[in-house]
C-alpha cells in the first residue's frame, strides 16, 4: 500500500474482540513509535504497556473515575465499561517535561504524538485496531492515571492508546478538503 493509500485508510477503531495481541506485535508497534522525529534527538516518549492484570487494575481505576464524574449517567459508565472489558491492550504514552523549559516541553509532546501516529499506521499494517484516547476512559487529563503509571517524574501523558483486533470493517470518516484549510501567501 502507497503512503497515501496507509493515511487514507488509517481508521480510529474502538471495538475488538477478545484474542490478546502477540508480544511481537506490540514490540513492533513501539519500535515503530522509536523512528518518530524529534527535536534534537531527545527521544522525549515513553510507554506503558498495560494488559492482563494491570488491564483490570486500569478498569477499576477507570470505574472509580466514572463513577465520580457522571454519577447521574449509569448507561454511559456501562457503555465505558464494556469497552474496558473488550480491549486487550492499553499503551500510555508520555511526553518528557523539560522544568523551565516550556518551549522545548511542547515540542516533546509533539514529537510524542508524531510517535504516536506511527503506532497507529504500524498497527493497521499488523492488522490490529487502535484508537487514541484522552477523554473519558483515556483519562489522560485524570491525576489518577499519573499515580498508575508510577508518578513519573516531568512526564506529560499525552495519550492512552487502546489496541485490539478490530471487531468489524471501520467506516470512512469525511475530511474537509485542504482547500478549505489553505492559505497560499
Ligand atoms: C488527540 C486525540 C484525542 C482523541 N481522543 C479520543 C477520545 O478520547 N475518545 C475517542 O473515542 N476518540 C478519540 N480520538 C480519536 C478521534 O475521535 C478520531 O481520530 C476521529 O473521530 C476521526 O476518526 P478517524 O481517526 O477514523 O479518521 C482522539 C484523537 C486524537 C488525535
Amino acid at each position: 500500500m502507497s503512503i497515501v493509500e496507509t493515511l487514507i485508510n488509517r481508521r480510529a477503531i474502538r471495538n475488538y474482540i477478545s484474542t490478546p495481541i502477540e508480544e511481537e506485535k506490540i514490540e513492533k508497534l513501539l519500535k515503530a513509535a522509536t523512528y518518530a522525529p524529534n527535536d534534537r534527538l531527545r527521544e522525549p516518549w515513553h510507554f506503558y504497556v498495560i494488559r492482563e492484570e494491570s488491564k483490570q487494575n486500569y478498569q477499576a481505576m477507570a470505574l472509580e473515575f466514572l463513577q465520580e464524574r457522571f454519577p447521574t449517567k449509569p448507561h454511559l459508565i456501562q457503555e465505558s465499561v464494556k469497552v474496558l472489558e473488550q480491549t486487550p491492550l492499553i499503551i500510555v504514552v508520555t511526553a518528557d517535561v523539560i522544568p523551565g523549559d516550556p518551549a522545548s516541553s511542547t515540542d516533546n509532546e509533539y514529537a510524542a504524538c508524531c510517535a504516536i501516529h506511527s503506532m497507529w499506521l504500524m498497527a493497521q499494517e499488523l492488522g490490529l485496531g487502535m484508537v487514541w484516547r484522552t477523554r473519558g476512559v483515556g483519562l489522560v487529563h485524570d491525576e489518577r492515571l499519573y499515580r498508575f503509571i508510577g508518578s513519573p517524574e516531568n512526564k506529560k501523558v499525552v495519550g492512552s492508546l487502546f489496541i485490539g483486533y478490530p471487531q468489524a470493517e471501520a467506516t470512512p470518516t469525511k475530511r474537509t478538503s485542504y482547500k478549505e484549510k489553505t492559505t497560499w501567501l
